[in-house]
C-alpha cells in the first residue's frame, strides 16, 4: 500500500502537470520506478496496476490516464491531474484494489 506518511518519508523530485512527484530515495524517476504523484490526492504509481475504479468512481474527475511504458505493474497510471478539485469523498481510496491512493482530507 501507499505510505500515508510519504510527505515525511519521500522527497519531492519533480513537478508534472501542476502536481508534485515524490520518490522514496530522492532519486529521479525512471521507467521502472515512477514514484508517488500528487499530494492532497496521492497515487503510488509503482503500486497502481491500472484497475481504473478510481477514474470511474471519482465524482469530480480528478484522475486522468497517463502512459508509463515499460513499468512492470502497468503501462498506464491514474494521474491525479485535478487534485485541487477533490471533495474528500474518499471513494477512490476505498475502491482501489491495491491501496495505491492516499487522500488527506483538508
Ligand atoms: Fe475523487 Fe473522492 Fe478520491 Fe477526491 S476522494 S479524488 S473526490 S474519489
Ligand atoms: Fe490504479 Fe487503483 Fe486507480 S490500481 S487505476 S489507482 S483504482
Ligand atoms: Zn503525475
Amino acid at each position: 500500500a501507499i505510505d500515508p506518511e510519504f510527505e515525511d518519508t519521500y522527497t519531492e523530485v519533480d513537478r508534472h502537470d501542476g502536481h508534485r512527484v515524490w520518490t522514496p530515495d530522492g532519486e529521479e524517476t525512471t521507467q521502472e520506478k515512477q514514484g508517488i504523484h500528487g499530494t492532497h490526492v496521492a497515487v503510488d504509481f509503482d503500486i497502481c496496476l491500472a484497475d481504473g475504479a478510481c477514474l470511474e468512481d471519482c465524482p469530480v474527475d480528478v484522475f486522468e490516464w497517463v502512459d508509463t511504458p515499460g513499468h512492470p505493474e502497468s503501462e498506464i497510471k491514474a494521474d491525479p491531474a485535478h487534485e485541487d478539485q477533490c471533495i474528500d469523498c474518499m471513494l477512490c481510496v476505498d475502491v482501489c484494489p491495491v491501496d495505491a491512493i492516499d487522500v488527506d482530507p483538508s
